[in-house]
């Protein structure tokens, strides 16, 4: 019974989480104005042992798994992916993330932070190389070239957490693996375009476990990505244990003026930041906490209740499952013809792939089938 009671709050949980990623909108501010993105304004550690507070932490697909050292983002079926994304931003400040590669060729591990006007600075697990780790930035979603990325040596990346930090500020981009710099790159040097494509503007924190592997992909990225995906071998799992997040500016909001998309162009917006807000104010209770202190005759009647609504939930959960399956979110992206045809790149494979689960704006436009 209690166990019955679990999955149907997870069933709920899962339910409004896919309703709130659908109502996301993509909005690229050098095309025009969009909403301020909301500063993170602080610096902050998450553990992931325990519920991220969905008010910071949008989980946009697939679903992750807490244990007591961190949270697994698996792959447990065919072409499926899960994307966490923050809802704050930071405007120059540090990344340091725990983590712990997936295992398995085609299959991509990632955490990344990545901008509305496509900024990005990445670092990126190749699931068949577990003694490796890459970094790779982008500036304004120029895919033109595939000749930033670095490869960086790390032992059994799969089975031990290691300190992946990238440190960014106005004048360089730092990735360090367990307080050794690997890489630095200036703002102006050829390789940024001499600053022009040096990310630069307010970014979100994505982790995200995808694959590449799979068919209609040109033979670069699956050159990439070590081949195929095997598909017995699923769940695939890449685990955080804790990610540390400080923002350069302590702000409340950041705001593109004009469509240039440099820092100088960037507006912070003094206050205090909602994320500060909410990570100070006194934690919520957990389900499990609320439960507790029910009393036993609330008990039964939740279970008495639960056991009338299961069905119909179930039947209601069978329907959306239906429905998402249909919808097939990376199958939709992978075999949207027009952008296919022209994706012969991996950078803009990589980028497309990424904009396509997050924005989900393109989802919404085709109509329900
Ligand atoms: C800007 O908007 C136009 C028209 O909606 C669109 O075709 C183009 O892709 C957009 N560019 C960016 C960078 O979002
Ligand atoms: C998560 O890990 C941190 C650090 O080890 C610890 O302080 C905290 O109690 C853990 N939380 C849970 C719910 O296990
Ligand atoms: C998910 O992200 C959108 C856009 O940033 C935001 O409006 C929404 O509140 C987020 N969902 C949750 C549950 O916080
Ligand atoms: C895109 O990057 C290439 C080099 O990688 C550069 O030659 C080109 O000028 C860039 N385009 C823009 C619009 O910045
Ligand atoms: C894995 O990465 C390491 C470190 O970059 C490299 O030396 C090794 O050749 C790579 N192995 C394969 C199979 O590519
Ligand atoms: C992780 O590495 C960064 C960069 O070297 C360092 O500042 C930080 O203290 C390290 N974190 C831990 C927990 O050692
Ligand atoms: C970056 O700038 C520093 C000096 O600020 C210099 O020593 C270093 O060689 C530069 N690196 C590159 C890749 O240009
Ligand atoms: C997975 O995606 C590939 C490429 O789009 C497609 O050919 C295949 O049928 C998909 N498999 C499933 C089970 O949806
Ligand atoms: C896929 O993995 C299974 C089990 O690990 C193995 O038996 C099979 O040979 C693999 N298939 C391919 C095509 O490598
Ligand atoms: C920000 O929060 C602090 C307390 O944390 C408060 O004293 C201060 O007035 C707030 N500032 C604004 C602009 O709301």
């Amino acid at each position: 019974m209690i166990s019955l009671l679990r999955f149907l709050f997870a069933f709920v949980c899962l339910i409004s989480t896919g309703v709130y990623a659908e109502s996301q909108t993509d909005c690229n501010p050098l095309n025009g104005t969009c909403p301020n993105d909301a500063a993170l304004g602080t610096e902050h550690t998450w553990w992931f042992n325990s519920t991220l507070d969905d008010k910071l932490w949008n989980m946009t697909t697939g679903e992750i798994d807490y244990t007591s050292t961190g949270a697994d983002f698996s792959i447990k079926t065919e072409n499926a992916s899960t994307l966490l994304v923050s809802n704050f931003y930071i405007f120059f400040g540090v990344m340091e993330a725990h983590v712990k590669m997936a295992k398995g060729a085609g299959i991509i591990s990632s955490v990344i932070l990545q901008s509305d006007d496509l900024d990005e600075i990445d670092w990126e697990w190749v699931g068949y190389n577990t003694s490796e780790v890459q970094s790779d930035f982008f500036g304004k979603g120029n895919t033109t070239t595939s000749d930033r990325g670095g490869y960086h040596p790390v032992s059994n990346a799969d089975t031990e957490y290691h300190n992946y930090t990238s440190y960014w500020d106005k004048d360089r981009l730092e990735w360090w693996i367990d307080g050794k710099l690997m890489r630095t790159v200036n703002y102006s040097e050829p390789l940024t375009v001499y600053g022009k494509n040096y990310p630069q503007t307010p970014c979100r924190v994505k982790i995200s476990l995808w694959p590449v592997g799979i068919k209609g992909q040109t033979e670069g990225n699956l050159e990439w990505g070590g081949g195929y995906v095997n598909w017995t071998d699923v769940p695939f799992t890449m685990s955080v244990q804790r990610l540390r997040v400080k923002d350069f500016h302590s702000g409340k909001e950041y705001k593109y003026e004009g469509t240039t998309g440099t820092y100088e162009s960037i507006e912070v917006i003094s206050g205090n930041s909602t994320a500060k807000q909410e990570i100070e104010k006194t934690p919520k209770k957990t389900l499990a906490e609320k439960w507790a202190d029910l009393s036993e005759g609330v008990h039964i009647g939740v279970y008495c209740g639960a056991a009338a609504a299961g069905v119909i939930v179930f039947g209601a959960f069978g329907w959306w499952c239906q429905r998402q399956r249909k919808k097939g979110r990376l199958q939709r992206a992978l075999d949207d013809g027009q952008n296919g045809a022209e994706l012969k790149s991996l950078e803009a494979y990589k980028l497309q792939w990424r904009q396509s689960e997050w924005g989900q704006k393109s989802y919404q436009q085709v109509p329900n089938t």
